[in-house]
């Protein structure tokens, strides 16, 4: 917004810019610090809290898009896998695949939710490839045979594939598909599915680390609660009901903007 000064001729014409600085309604109710409390599904021994957030009732102030867990029989689920554990100061969650416990298969289409903070990880792991019910077991790389749920007539098989490696496979003999992401030792790249055991693989799960740029431990050493409003990314929510950009240290306790 401007001013604009038009006197008689020959007057200096003096366009004054008035800066106007909104103090914002606290948008963000004030039970947030309360909403936004380290909470878990039950049975875990550890807490959900921001990035991540449980987002039931449609509250999504607690996390960071793409960090939803959900709770199924009081354990936390991360898409299709469960959660092991959840390292904030190193920023890693330990996921494991839902298996059947008969055979220690997968279930087909197993899936991480679409997080771009965690992409470039998926990536980079090696991963179990289950070829669910096929007709045609023969495969041009190196499979084992999932015999539990195998017969004559449909196969079931399993792959290693490495990271930067993909697999073609002509036809579609196969009634399903899944992908898991596993964790091999380091250094060791020349391995097929013949030098591991894909069930322990299974068992023992992968990590993600999550790459966000708000730093969550200065709020919390502040003894605030982090979180996000729908106009800022990121908000320290403190005792009382006031929120900081930063910390609960900061000298004021509303959300100021700038217009002009
Ligand atoms: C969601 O969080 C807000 C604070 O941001 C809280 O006031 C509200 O009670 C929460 N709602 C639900 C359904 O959890
Ligand atoms: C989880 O959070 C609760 C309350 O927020 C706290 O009492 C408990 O110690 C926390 N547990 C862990 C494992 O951090
Ligand atoms: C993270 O916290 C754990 C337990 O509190 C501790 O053992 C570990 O050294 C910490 N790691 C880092 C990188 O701070
Ligand atoms: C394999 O086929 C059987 C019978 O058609 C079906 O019950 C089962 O769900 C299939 N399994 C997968 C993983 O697709
Ligand atoms: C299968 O694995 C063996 C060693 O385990 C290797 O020599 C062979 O080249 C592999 N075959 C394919 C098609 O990758
Ligand atoms: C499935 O196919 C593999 C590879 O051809 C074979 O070794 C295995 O015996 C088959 N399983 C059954 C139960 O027929
Ligand atoms: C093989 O297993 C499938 C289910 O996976 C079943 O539908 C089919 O009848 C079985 N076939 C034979 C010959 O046992
Ligand atoms: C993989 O490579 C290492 C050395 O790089 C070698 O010692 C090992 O035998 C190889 N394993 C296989 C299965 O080829």
């Amino acid at each position: 917004m401007g001013l604009r000064c038009a006197y008689a001729q020959g007057v200096v014409c003096i366009a004054l810019h008035i800066f106007f600085i909104a103090i914002l309604e606290d948008h963000v109710e004030s039970s947030s610090y309360e909403a936004c409390e380290p909470r878990n599904c039950g049975t875990d021994d550890f807490n959900i809290s921001y990035p991540f957030y449980i987002p039931s009732g449609g509250n999504h102030s607690c996390g960071y898009p793409g960090f939803e867990i959900t709770c199924q029989q009081k354990r936390a689920m991360y898409g299709s896998y469960a959660v092991k554990s959840i390292s904030y100061n190193e920023s890693y969650i330990e996921l494991v695949s839902q298996r059947d416990t008969s055979c220690f298969a997968p279930r087909p289409f197993t899936v991480l939710p679409d997080n771009p903070f965690l992409r470039d990880n998926v990536f980079r792991h090696p991963s179990l490839l289950f070829f669910y019910n096929c007709t045609d077991p023969s495969f041009p790389f190196n499979t084992s045979s999932v015999d539990c749920t195998s017969n004559a007539t449909y196969n079931t098989s399993v792959a290693l594939k490495l990271p930067r490696c993909s697999f073609y496979r002509q036809g579609g003999s196969c009634r399903s598909f899944a992908e898991v992401p596993v964790q091999l030792e380091e250094g060791i790249s020349n391995q097929t599915i013949k030098d591991v055991d894909y069930r322990e693989l299974l068992h023992k799960g992968f990590q993600l680390k999550w790459d966000l740029l708000t730093n969550c431990n200065g709020c919390q050493e502040s003894g605030g609660r982090c979180g996000r409003s729908q106009y800022a990314d990121f908000l320290c929510y403190c005792l009382h009901g006031t929120n900081h950009p930063k910390d609960c240290n900061s000298v004021r306790g509303k959300v100021f903007r700038i217009r002009n």
